[in-house]
């Protein structure tokens, strides 16, 4: 589901959820750079609409952001987005488009509709009537509830100071408070001073997924933070499919790359509180410490204790001899979650299941660590001992 989510209001997330009962697994939403339906406004920058939206789904696992039309600028055409998005998800069955009446009429002039019609099925929601008006092309509509709802008329009611606050989702509403946005009065969120002025969480109070995942955006750049969402969301699933707990995962997957935007002096400070010494690669490359560096930072911010997380946060660059399900299931997801642009397709239809539902954990383990060492070694690049010493204990027990 594309839009320009200037803001994002619960009208879009309501009609996303909508399709969920058709027995589809997850929405995904796509912000637009610049629409191709509207002329360019005065808006918020792309970068503070995918801000809105990422807060807005916290801890929601049903839901993912993809920034791919952010990230190429200008117009994108839904075909090429599609197209993008079947090289990166390799979606099992055909995925949907969903897309409101008020666009429906006009569908057959968009770029290469016919052309989208084969890569997605076409689902229409509700925006304007509940009369169904048939279209000249195979369609499901959605008959949902209509919201009375659109970015244009939450931006008017902010202008005009009415009470806008219960049609934007609580994520977004802090955002626009916070920076004030379509000239709303600034307001230091509740939230955010009690993170500030703690300087984290309350010690021996363990924070919620929620209150983690807010953090760990605090921490990073919106990339970023998408990267370590989708490696949470694909080790929830990951975990859901071999028996462990998925929130646990959640956690490993949204907090592992927390330190990554440290300086040096922080990162080596945090790293180095694990009492382990410092590896040559280690203080050649000191941003390979940001994994140590997590799994200390979550134990004293966030009051983590499960030791399983620990060590998949802090393994998972390199890998390590012994680890436990946990750490080889948040190795994998980090390798080939779906924003990275260079992953072998293959690799990803085993790990999302079409071609690997009978794959053990460790099978998929050592098929990834083997990729990825390959990948390292053919650019030329270093990989650690503990990763080599790894790989040649998997080939070992293969060829045996
Ligand atoms: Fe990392
Ligand atoms: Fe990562």
């Amino acid at each position: 589901m594309g839009g320009s989510f200037d803001p994002v209001h619960k009208g879009h997330l309501n009609m996303a959820l909508a399709v969920m009962p058709l027995g589809y697994d997850r929405i995904i939403l796509v912000p637009a750079y610049q629409s191709p339906f509207k002329p360019p406004r005065q808006g918020e920058t792309a970068e503070i609409r995918l801000l809105m939206l990422l807060s807005s789904i916290s801890g929601d696992r049903r839901f993912t952001v993809d920034a791919c039309e952010i990230l190429r600028e200008g117009i994108s055409y839904t075909i090429d987005t599609l197209r993008d998005l079947h090289e990166r998800y390799q979606f099992d069955d055909k995925p949907a488009l969903i897309f409101g009446d008020d666009l429906a009429a006009s569908f057959p002039r968009w770029k290469d509709a016919d052309l989208i019609m084969r890569e997605a099925d076409i689902i229409i929601a509700s925006r304007l009537s509940s009369a169904q008006v048939h279209y000249p092309y195979p369609c499901t509509f959605l008959g949902n509830v209509i919201m009375e709802l659109s970015s244009g008329s939450v931006r008017d009611m902010i202008q005009d100071g009415r009470d806008w606050k219960s049609l934007v989702p609580d994520g977004a509403r802090r955002i626009i408070e916070e920076r004030g946005l379509y000239g709303a009065p600034r307001v230091k969120s509740e939230e955010a001073a009690r993170y500030s002025e703690s300087g984290g969480w309350a010690s021996g109070v363990s924070a919620t997924i929620q209150g983690i995942e807010y953090a760990a955006r605090g921490m990073m750049n919106p990339h970023r933070f998408i990267h370590s969402r989708n490696v949470a969301l694909h080790s929830a699933d990951l975990a859901g499919r071999f028996g462990l707990d998925e929130d646990s995962a959640y956690i490993a997957g949204i907090t592992h790359d927390i330190c990554k935007e440290f300086d040096r002096g922080s990162m080596m400070e945090y790293a180095l509180k694990d009492g382990g010494a410092l590896s040559d690669l280690e203080r050649g490359k000191p941003s390979l410490l940001h994994g140590r560096a997590a799994a200390m930072l979550i134990q004293e911010r966030f009051g983590i204790n499960d030791e399983a997380v620990i060590e998949a946060v802090r393994f998972h660059t390199t890998g390590a001899s012994n680890i436990g399900p946990l750490a080889k299931i948040v190795y994998i997801a980090d390798k080939i979650e779906t924003a990275r642009t260079t992953v072998d397709p293959r690799l990803r239809r085993l790990v999302f299941g079409g071609d690997g539902k009978s794959l053990s954990l460790d099978t998929l383990f050592s098929i990834v660590l083997n990729e990825t060492v390959t990948w390292l070694l053919e650019r030329g690049l270093n990989v650690s001992d503990e990763t080599l010493k790894l790989r040649s204990g998997i080939r070992y027990e293969k060829t045996d």
